[in-house]
């Protein structure tokens, strides 16, 4: 070898060493955790998600992120990163739960956890990150719900080229960018239209009110022809209230007139015990927007809003306070009372009857509710009375504590044994409450929730604003047996809208849906003959929410008074078609294109994502969704006819998005 040869070699090799950078042991827990999602909660530095010390498997840790599963977060490493350690598990803090974890670098699983259950001992990672630009941490709910997912990354630290970490990836705002808004529907016409439910009820000699809601312009005034004994309509406002003593069904006839036109529908008054919710409710509740910050001026600023968007007159009615309305403690005679936030209960149900709106409450049979307020054991029937009194229509009764009260692996008798005291205390009230079941499905509830006198039940666990969510939750009634419990007065509640700003908290944001997630959303739950609870702050609602929520024929699928469920008729790697029969003999029929299954990696938004672009075309016979002979195509979120067509659909649908159709046999 010549001189300069070696000369050369010794120079690269002390250049290289000098560029071999050093590196820093770093915490994650040094970060910002509100960029975390979590899908209950807030992620906390160094403690469990609900504040307690890390615990996994007995062992406890001093660092780490305590999250709630679905939960992820991304960083850029830009290929900073030399290896990943920590230690992952299920807090000990729950004793039942399953979870998956998964480590993303640039889209591809560099590891995954495998099941990991309530009480298993600590997973140890320990993973080279050379060359990754970003990685992304996820945890799923283990494919069986996200009850008790308490989802701990402890002693998570990293070997850096660089002194400090960047912050977290804001997922959130990176998916808000990666969504533009966009509307379909034409605005209502100039002519009057009445709109919403075509049947409704109340029980003998109990306060009856009803708004008919219609659209045009204003001024519009109203008729009602055979109105049974009892009941007299404003005029002005289309408000119906009075009491009806006899039994019976009653088809009223009304008329909205106003300078561009007349408009008639006939209006079916049942007349019954507990004949309530005959199509299912519509309205609005508090907790998906301000959860437990709910005060009085909060919820008079929903109910302002919603007057003022012109909600009420497509059938939107109920005003529903969720958690965190009660007082530390009952007064001296035990009467439930409220909290500061709610200086006058009665004055606001008077508010929102005058309206022509309704008011709802909520409570737990145990003694404390979900958000650690107060609920009504063992003061049932006294705080079914003050419902009462202040003029209650509606009452969410959620489970939560009452785990407490019963034995620790509930037989189908324990399930309804809280259900069934508070029935019978509101039947005994001298006005009707709609009796809303919350338990999250525990039980098949569908199967006996009419049997506790409840109109609705919720069937799953929480939504949250993310696709995962929307997508478990609301496609995922095709997979158990609820369908053909819904009827008239009986309705699978797969929980409330996750539309316009949410938040669970005093912060909100940007629903984190897209907003072809947001149609697929709408015509979802009106395929299912979902109840529609509203779960955004009216006051902040966008023109494109608005729209969402105003378009009267896809509103009609889901009020329609058959009551049926939809079918899930096509499942494919990609997409589904749903497919619900009307009472005209009509279908209403979704494609929907679901991206096909998910990836871990899909969970998260990525530089290159270009999403919307995954369109897909969906065909689907007649045959399949039980159709035959020609038919009348006509797009609900467009208000448009397509055409006839005699074998098959076939639509662009876009990614995650819809197509909603009404198909009706050509004359
Ligand atoms: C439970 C319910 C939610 C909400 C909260 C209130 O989680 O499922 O819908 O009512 O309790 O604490």
């Amino acid at each position: 070898m010549n001189k300069t040869i070696i000369l050369s070699l010794l120079t690269v090799g002390l250049f290289s060493a000098s560029c071999q950078q050093k590196t820093h042991t770093l915490y994650l827990d040094e970060l910002d955790m509100s960029k975390i999602e979590s899908q209950w909660g807030k992620s906390k530095a160094n403690k469990s998600i609900d504040g307690a010390t890390l615990t996994i498997g007995g062992k406890t840790f001093e660092r780490g992120i305590g999250t709630h599963a679905t939960s992820k977060f991304m960083l850029n490493l830009d290929k900073k990163g030399v290896r990943l350690s920590a230690q992952v598990g299920i807090d000990d803090e729950k004793t039942t739960g399953s979870v998956e974890f998964y480590l993303i670098g640039d889209k591809k699983v560099i590891w995954e956890s495998g099941l990991v259950k309530a009480n298993d001992s600590a997973k140890t990672i320990d993973v080279s990150l050379k060359g990754i630009k970003k990685l992304a941490f996820l945890v799923t709910d283990g494919k069986d719900g996200i009850d008790s997912d308490h989802a701990d990354w402890c002693d998570l630290k990293i070997e850096y080229k660089d002194s400090v970490l960047p912050e977290f990836v804001d997922q959130k705002a990176a998916a808000a960018a990666a969504s533009e808004k966009f509307i379909l529907t034409p605005k209502p016409a100039e002519t009057p239209r009445i709109n919403g439910a075509k049947i409704t009820g109340c029980s003998p000699n109990k306060p009856f009110l009803f708004k008919v809601p219609a659209t045009g312009v204003a001024p519009i005034t109203f008729t009602a022809e055979n109105l049974p004994e009892g009941l007299t309509l404003d005029a002005a406002t289309g408000i119906i209230t009075g009491k009806v003593a006899k039994e019976g069904e009653y088809t009223v006839k009304v008329t909205a007139t106003n300078a561009k036109g007349t408009a008639t529908r006939d209006l079916r008054i049942v007349i019954g015990e507990g004949k309530l919710a005959l199509t299912p409710p519509m309205g609005w509740n508090s907790w998906n927007c301000w959860g437990l910050s709910v005060s009085e001026d909060k919820v008079k600023s929903s109910v302002d809003a919603m007057l003022a968007a012109g909600l009420n007159n497509h059938g939107w009615t109920y005003m529903n306070i969720d958690d965190g309305w009660e007082a530390k403690e009952r007064a001296k005679n035990g009467e439930i009372v409220c909290n500061e936030k709610f200086p006058d209960m009665k004055r606001l149900s008077d508010y929102v009857h005058s309206k022509g709106l309704k008011l709802g409450i909520y409570s737990s049979p145990g003694t404390l509710t979900c958000g650690g307020y107060l609920g009504s054991l063992k003061h049932e029937e006294q705080d079914a009375a003050t419902y009462a009194k202040w003029g209650i229509d509606y009452l969410k009764y959620d489970w939560c504590s009452y785990g407490q009260e019963a034995p620790q692996n509930p037989q189908l008798a324990d399930y309804k044994k809280p259900y069934i005291v508070m029935r019978d205390a509101l039947r005994k009230q001298s006005r009707d409450i709609v009796y809303s079941l919350c338990q999250y499905g525990m039980g098949n509830v569908w199967e006996w929730g009419a049997e506790m006198g409840a109109q609705l039940w919720r069937t799953t666990g929480d939504i949250n604003d993310s696709w995962q969510s929307l997508y478990s939750i609301g496609f995922g009634r095709a997979t158990n047996s609820s369908t053909e419990y819904s009827k008239p007065g009986n309705w699978n509640d797969p929980d409330m809208l996750v539309v316009g700003k949410v938040g669970w908290g005093p912060s909100l944001h940007d629903s984190r849906l897209t907003a072809d997630e947001q149609y697929t959303h709408i015509s979802l739950w009106s395929l299912l003959s979902a109840p529609m609870l509203i779960g955004c702050d009216m006051s902040q609602m966008d023109e494109f929410t608005i729209n969402l929520l105003t378009n009267d024929e896809v509103i009609d699928v889901n009020q329609d008074i058959l009551g049926k469920q939809a079918k899930r008729v096509i499942m494919e790697s990609g997409y589904e078609v749903w497919v619900k029969d009307l009472e005209d003999g009509s279908k209403a029929v979704g494609l929907f294109n679901t991206g096909g299954v998910k990836e871990a990696a899909d969970y998260f938004i990525w530089d290159d994502q270009a999403a919307t672009s995954n369109t897909l075309t969906i065909s689907a016979t007649f045959e399949a969704m039980g159709i035959s002979g020609k038919q009348v195509v006509r797009d609900l979120w467009r208000q448009k006819d397509l055409g006839e067509y005699t074998d098959k659909l076939e639509m662009e649908v876009p990614y995650h998005g819809v197509v909603f159709v009404k198909v009706t046999p050509s004359k």
